[in-house]
């Protein structure tokens, strides 16, 4: 049974909590998993009385909720409540109305979700602490991006560590909420016949790729400093790159789990000086028909000299130096206006040592995240036909939305129930986040010194010809260019 829990939401209007959080928490209640006397706490600078908080959430998140719902729908805009506060400044009526508000229930769970920019993580926690709001049962969230570097990150974790326990802190990726990043470690821990050709003897190299056909319209404030290596590899990509090579972990539990994921951060090969030209590649979307390059996609700020420099796509080569992987590649691609959306993960074997027919291609398991979950191995088969044996690849195809006919429930809807349950397996650890910055601050590092803008790919295409040839020049090559 779910613990009755007072959520605070900071940054309760902006975008993520009106696009995930809300509906995740509408379908959660639907489900039966938020007790019935859970509120939500929405904190902003906005001045919105609790009706007109409902009123915004019902205008912009009703068309989520099945017509059957409706009735569900108004008990869940009823849970809502909104609070002006301000953060780090003189005003203290708004985190006086939210003592209040508290003041009764410290026997109930306390989330206090931080769905703001990371420069307020550490101001807000030690608001709440002033305020006198920290009880034992707290939990805090933060959403990343955790930082902009290792020192940056360091710093949040420090400041926001001074308040909360590390087991009380839930750092959120939300792709370790998706369904087939779970089934991930189902399939490699719950099934047997993986296991003894997973390693360097048959794998030759495993690709992951997260590309997306949106750009970025309306963010140019924050991608101007992200740019994809911090927006996406930092933390998505690498996450899933633990997932693959994580040796077995001892129990399914948080610390057994996690311990395993950064073993593999740990031994990732750094990339460094003159080597991150060789291994890796960044690229900027360019104008192409109807679609606008970066310079030119509308946005609250002008492009600046920042705008140049950033990479909407990114590729790297990396190396996990341990017995099970040294010498296997892990390339890692990502970017925005890319031709479809597409998330997965494949892992490609060896050629058989020795073939007997001709033609032919190695085995390839496929994990695919988006569009549709599911996991494919292709094999070779024998085309029917009474003539020479010839070899075809045929997919063996697991669909998650064909086999099981239940809802596939959104990442957030997952994590904010772990949330919840007070359950953190899913979210990163300090030390995970920190090893993850250890990699990546070199690469940033090489290319913030380089005087070469990022290669121009047109919108609408794979990312630039670098990309092709980061694989190309070992004879292999991404998954759908074959
Ligand atoms: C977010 C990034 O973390 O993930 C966005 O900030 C990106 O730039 C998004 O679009 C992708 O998430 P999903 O679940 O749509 O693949």
């Amino acid at each position: 049974v779910a613990h009755t829990a007072d959520l605070v939401v900071f940054g309760g209007t902006g975008d993520l909590s009106m696009r995930k959080l809300l509906p995740a928490l509408f379908h959660s209640d639907r489900d039966g998993r938020l007790a019935p006397e859970t509120r939500i706490i929405a904190l902003s600078r906005g001045g919105l009385t609790d009706a007109d908080f409902r009123g915004k959430v019902d205008a912009e998140v009703r068309d989520q909720v099945p017509a059957d719902d409706l009735a569900l729908w108004q008990r869940f805009l009823g849970r809502l409540h909104h609070l002006t506060v301000d953060v780090g400044g003189q005003d203290r009526t708004g985190w006086q109305a939210l003592s209040r508000l508290l003041a009764g229930h410290e026997s109930r769970d306390r989330v206090f979700y931080l769905a703001s920019p990371p420069m307020t993580f550490g101001p807000f926690c030690r608001e709440l602490e002033l305020a006198g709001l920290v009880t034992p049962d707290s939990r805090v969230v933060l959403e990343k991006p955790l930082g902009r570097d290792l020192p940056s990150a360091q710093l949040i974790n420090d400041e926001v560590g001074a308040i909360f326990d590390e087991q009380q802190i839930f750092r959120i990726d939300h792709y370790l909420g998706k369904e087939t990043v779970q089934n991930l470690l189902v399939l490699r821990f719950a099934n047997a016949f993986l296991e003894p050709v997973w390693n360097s003897l048959w794998i030759d190299h495993v690709q992951i790729t997260v590309a997306e056909t949106v750009g970025t319209p309306g963010r140019r404030g924050y991608y101007d400093h992200a740019g994809a290596l911090r927006d996406m590899v930092q933390n998505h990509l690498l996450q899933l790159l633990t997932l693959t090579a994580m040796e077995s972990p001892a129990r399914n539990d948080r610390e057994a789990i996690r311990d395993e994921k950064v073993k593999v951060l740990q031994s990732l090969r750094p990339i460094v000086g003159t080597e991150v030209g060789r291994f890796t590649v960044r690229g900027q979307y360019a104008q192409a028909g109807d679609l606008p390059g970066y310079l030119a996609e509308p946005g609250s700020t002008p492009p600046t000299e920042d705008s140049g420099r950033v990479e909407t796509f990114t590729a790297i080569r990396a190396e996990i130096r341990n017995w099970r992987w040294a010498g296997v590649p892990f390339y890692l691609r990502t970017g925005k206006r890319m031709p479809h959306r597409r998330s997965e993960i494949v892992v490609q074997f060896k050629d058989v040592p020795h073939s007997i027919f001709p033609g032919g291609a190695p085995n390839r398991l496929v994990l695919r995240l988006q569009p549709e979950e599911g996991i494919e191995l292709h094999i070779m088969a024998k085309e029917p036909g009474a003539g020479e044996i010839m070899l075809k690849p045929v997919p063996m195809s697991l669909s998650f939305g064909k086999t099981f006919t239940t809802r596939v429930p959104d990442a957030y809807e997952r994590l904010l129930t772990d949330v919840l349950a007070g359950n953190p397996t899913l979210f990163m650890r300090r030390d995970e986040v920190e090893a993850a910055w250890r990699w990546i601050d070199p690469i940033l590092d090489a290319w913030q010194a380089s005087p070469d803008l990022p290669e121009p790919y047109p919108a609408g295409t794979a990312g630039p010809a670098s990309a092709h040839e980061l694989l190309g020049r070992s004879g292999r090559a991404w998954h759908e260019e074959e």
